[in-house]
C-alpha cells in the first residue's frame, strides 16, 4: 500500500473563522444542535475521512459577544454520533488536569466499546487560570506539573483499561460461570498524583486503548507526546517549521523505543476555498470585514498574557516581550504568534486578521487544485502524514472540501476512495491494538 493522507475533521460549531456565525448562511444556535453535528459527521464520512475531533476545555471560553460559545460535553455528542455514522473515528478532548483517570478511563472506554472501536482521546493538560478556578484552584499548576500529573494519568488509565483481561468474560451458562475473576487486575495504583485501588467497571473495549491523540508543542509537550502519542495535533505556519517539527518529533519518538510510525503527525490547515483564486479571495475578505477588532484585541492581549490596553490597533507587537520560558499557560502557541508577527512585521490589526481563521493554524485560500497541491506537498515533503481540517465555515467549508479536493486526492492515490470492512480507528491509522500488560503466556486463556 502507498502511504496515504490521514484527515481529520475538527468541528467547531459553526466554524473555524471568529466571524462564520454572522454569515446569513449561518446559524447561530448551531454549536448546540445535534442535527448540525450530526450532518457534518456524514459529510466527513462521504469524504472518508479518518477522525473527527471536538476541543474542549473546563471553562466558559471566549467573549460572549465575540463568537458563539459554550459547547456540548464531547463525550456525549460523540455517543451519539457513534450512532449516526459507521465508519468515522471519534476523537473528543479532556484535560488530564481536571479529570480523575478512574471516571475518565470508564467513559473512553464505553465510547469505545458504543462506537465499535471508533474512539480517540486528544489529550489535554489545559492551560488557563479559568479552568484552575473552576475546581477549588487559585491558579493554574505550572506547566511542568502538569504536564508530570498528565503522564502518571496515562499510566494509571492503561492499567485501568488493562484491568480486565480480554477474555475475562466467559459466559459459560452450562457451567454456572460468567466471568473469570482471575483475569481481572485492580490498578492498585499509589502515585504523587493518583491512589487508585479497583478494576475498572467495564469490559476491556474494541482498541483496548482509545486512540491517543495529543496537541501540545512545548518542550514538555514533544516529550509526552514522544512516549504516548499516537496522533498529535499541531500548528504550524511554515512549511520549514513543520518539517523540523516533524522530524524532530519522529527522533524524539524512536529514541523514546517507540516505532516513529505510531506517531502520525497531522498539522492545522483552514482551507478557504473558491472555484477560482479570486473567489476564495473574496471569501477571505469577507470573513476578514466581519471580524469585530475590539474583540480580537482582548483575546491577543490575555494569549500574550498583557493587561488590558497594552496593545494598540495599529501598531506592532511591543518588543519587551517575554521568552516562552516565562509563559507558564499555552507555550508553543505563544511562540507561534509571536513569531508570526515579527516575521510578517504584521501591525496587531493584521495579526488579529491572520489569527480570525484559525487561532494559529495555517490558513490558505485557494481553488481545490491549489489546496490540493499545497496538502500533497506537505504530505510528500516529510512535513505531514495527514492534516487536521478545520473549514473556516461550516457547514459549507466541507461540503466544499469533500465535494471538490476530496475527488482530487483521491485522484491522485493519496486518500481512499472508500472505507472497506469496517475497522477499528488504530487499524485506520495503521496502528496496532496494545497488549494487556496484565496478560501472560501462562494466564491467556487458549
Ligand atoms: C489542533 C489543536 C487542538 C487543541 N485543542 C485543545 C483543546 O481542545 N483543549 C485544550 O485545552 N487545549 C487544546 N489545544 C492546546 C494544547 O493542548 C496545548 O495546551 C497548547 O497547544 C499549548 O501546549 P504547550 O504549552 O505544550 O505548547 C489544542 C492544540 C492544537 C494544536
Amino acid at each position: 500500500m502507498p502511504r496515504q493522507l490521514h484527515l481529520n475533521a475538527f468541528l467547531m460549531n459553526t466554524g473555524h473563522h471568529e466571524a462564520s456565525w454572522r454569515l446569513p448562511e449561518s446559524d447561530p444556535y448551531a454549536h448546540v444542535d445535534l442535527a448540525h453535528y450530526v450532518h457534518l459527521a456524514r459529510v466527513a464520512e462521504r469524504g472518508t475521512f479518518d477522525s473527527l475531533f471536538l476541543a474542549d476545555g473546563p471553562q466558559l471560553w471566549n467573549n460572549l459577544a465575540q463568537r458563539p460559545a459554550g459547547a456540548l460535553e464531547p463525550l456525549t455528542l460523540l455517543t451519539a454520533l457513534a450512532t449516526a455514522t459507521e465508519h468515522i473515528g471519534l476523537i473528543a478532548t479532556a484535560s488530564t488536569s481536571y479529570n480523575s483517570p478512574y471516571n475518565l478511563a470508564r467513559r473512553f472506554a464505553s465510547l469505545d466499546i458504543v462506537s465499535g472501536g471508533r474512539a480517540g482521546w486528544n489529550i489535554v493538560t489545559t492551560a488557563g487560570a479559568e479552568a484552575a478556578r473552576n475546581f477549588g484552584l487559585d491558579a493554574e499548576p505550572a506547566h511542568a506539573e502538569r504536564y508530570a500529573r498528565a503522564g502518571e494519568f496515562l499510566d494509571v488509565a492503561f492499567k485501568l483499561w488493562d484491568s480486565w483481561e480480554d477474555d475475562a468474560i466467559v459466559a459459560d451458562k452450562a457451567a454456572g460461570v460468567w466471568g473469570d475473576d482471575a483475569r481481572i487486575h485492580p490498578p492498585r495504583h499509589r502515585g504523587t498524583y493518583f491512589q487508585v485501588e479497583g478494576a475498572l467497571n467495564v469490559p476491556r473495549s474494541p482498541q483496548g486503548y482509545p486512540l491517543l491523540v495529543q496537541a501540545g508543542s512545548s518542550e514538555d509537550g514533544k516529550r509526552f507526546a514522544a512516549r504516548y502519542a499516537e496522533a498529535v495535533f499541531t500548528a504550524q505556519q511554515t512549511i520549514e517549521d513543520a518539517r523540523a517539527f516533524y522530524a524532530d518529533l519522529k527522533a524524539r519518538t524512536s529514541a523514546a523505543g517507540r516505532d516513529p510510525g505510531h506517531i502520525k503527525v497531522l498539522p492545522g490547515i483552514v482551507p478557504v476555498i473558491g472555484s477560482t483564486e479570486a473567489e476564495a479571495r473574496e471569501l477571505e475578505r469577507t470573513l476578514e470585514e466581519h471580524i469585530v477588532y475590539a474583540h480580537g484585541v482582548g483575546r491577543l492581549e490575555s494569549l500574550l498574557h498583557l493587561p488590558s490596553g497594552a496593545l494598540e490597533l495599529d501598531a506592532p507587537l511591543p518588543d519587551d516581550l517575554p521568552s516562552e520560558d516565562a509563559i507558564e499557560g499555552a507555550k508553543s502557541r505563544y511562540t507561534l504568534v509571536v513569531e508570526l508577527a515579527r516575521r510578517e512585521r504584521l501591525t496587531v490589526r493584521e495579526l488579529i486578521g491572520r489569527l480570525g481563521g484559525g487561532r494559529g493554524h495555517l490558513t490558505f485560500a485557494g481553488t481545490p487544485e491549489q489546496v490540493a497541491d499545497a496538502i500533497e506537498t506537505w504530505f510528500t515533503q516529510s512535513a505531514a502524514d495527514g492534516f487536521n481540517i478545520m473549514p473556516p465555515v461550516l457547514p459549507s467549508g466541507l461540503d466544499a472540501f469533500v465535494d471538490h479536493v476530496v475527488p482530487i486526492l483521491r485522484a491522485r492515490g493519496l486518500l481512499r476512495a472508500e472505507y472497506g470492512p469496517r475497522t477499528t480507528l488504530r487499524e485506520r491509522y495503521g496502528l496496532p491494538r496494545p497488549a494487556n500488560q496484565y496478560t501472560t503466556r501462562e494466564n491467556a486463556l487458549v
